[in-house]
């Protein structure tokens, strides 16, 4: 086994449980040995790092933990980027210092603003393949070896031909529900599909899908986006969706391996809402929700991830998966179910639930 070093993306908690579930999904063996703030250190027999960080929204980075300097072939004019998640003022003492010894010449390339240097930077310094970025964690040091790449997300969500910041899924969000359902193969339903996120994300990862969306026109836009994904990514994935109500979906569908949703949360928000005005919209959807749950219970095999929208201190009542047959689930047994899922600047704060 080899020790990794993950940063982790801003829901810590969230990303965490996302990157277990992944392990333990793909059968990967692993031991986690520190989880602090951000960054996880875990000893891995071998695995794909490149296509982890391409599955998972969560991950930052990936580094391979690594004790002495002088194992690394340092030529001239190496490019070089350091960040510090937590500080450790010999590292870069000792590097100038091989340096010196190798008389070596090199760029040190730091990060403008802050302590590290942002998963674009990585990449348009190219600091993987030609160069080299060193994360220092307190004594510990790793050096990245996989990064996200945010050039590729903002493709989908720029050339996909129909997009509504209204009802859309980020797809960052949409793949780590995806990868705390845990499905490896089968059918994956997106009963409130909208503009098809979570359904292009899930294709994307291999799996067929079927989406089910109330609005007509929507639903004809969602057709049109996961054929847009299907022929710019090639993919083998079967897709369907059903124009209709999801109170009704056990009348389309006999049988669905995994359920995962960022459902109606209410209505659009401009301003902040008034007490009442929360609880009302509260009310409706958890009768909503409730049929949902109930018809779902009906073909479901596997796991279901859920958002539910939080005002405040009002939140759904989880009664409404409960007496239809669902429990709170978690893979591990530090992360409680529900996760909360902060949204910066956003009116609506969320949690995220794992059934089973
Ligand atoms: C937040 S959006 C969904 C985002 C989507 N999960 C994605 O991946 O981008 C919610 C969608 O649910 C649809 N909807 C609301 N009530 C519904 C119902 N009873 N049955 C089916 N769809 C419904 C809305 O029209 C809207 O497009």
């Amino acid at each position: 086994m080899k020790e990794y070093m993950f940063i982790l993306g801003r829901d810590e908690e969230l990303s965490f449980l996302e990157l277990i579930s992944y392990f333990k999904a793909e059968e990967i063996e692993f031991e986690i040995l520190n989880k602090e703030e951000n960054i996880v250190f875990a000893n891995l027999k071998d695995f794909d790092y490149d296509k982890l960080i391409n599955q998972l929204g969560g991950i930052v980075k990936i580094g391979l933990v690594f004790k002495n300097l002088d194992q690394f072939d340092f030529c001239d004019k190496e490019k070089i980027g350091i960040s510090f998640y937590k500080e450790n003022n010999d590292f870069e003492k000792d590097l100038k210092e091989v340096f010196k010894k190798n008389k070596i010449r090199y760029v040190l390339k730091r990060p403008k603003k802050e302590d590290v240097l942002m998963p674009s930077e990585v990449i348009k310094k190219d600091l993987i393949d030609n160069g080299y970025e060193f994360l220092i964690y307190k004594e510990k040091t790793a050096r990245t070896i996989s990064v996200y790449n945010p050039f590729l997300y903002q493709e989908r969500d720029e050339k996909r031909p129909y997009y509504d910041e209204r009802i859309v899924s980020s797809i960052r969000l949409a793949k780590i529900l995806i990868n705390l359902c845990m499905l490896r193969n089968g059918l994956l339903l997106d009963p409130f599909c909208g503009h098809g996120t979570i359904l292009q994300e899930a294709m994307i990862m291999g799996l067929d899908v079927k989406g089910i969306e109330f609005d007509k026109k929507t639903a004809e836009e969602c057709n049109k986006n996961l054929n847009w994904v299907k022929k710019r990514y090639k993919l083998k994935s079967n897709f369907q969706i059903i124009n209709g109500d999801t109170r009704e979906l056990s009348r389309y569908l006999k049988q669905v391996d995994g359920i995962v949703t960022e459902p109606y949360l209410g209505p659009f928000l401009k301003g902040m809402v008034s007490e009442k005005e929360a609880k009302k919209i509260i009310e409706n959807l958890e009768i909503l929700y409730y049929n949902f749950f109930r018809e779902a219970r009906k073909v479901l095999k596997g796991n279901l991830v859920v958002i539910f929208p939080v005002f405040g201190n009002l939140k759904i009542n989880p009664n409404v998966f409960r007496k239809n047959g669902f429990t709170e689930y978690s893979i591990d047994k530090d992360v409680k179910i529900p996760i909360k899922y902060e949204v910066k600047g956003g009116k609506l704060q969320r949690e995220i639930y794992v059934l089973k």
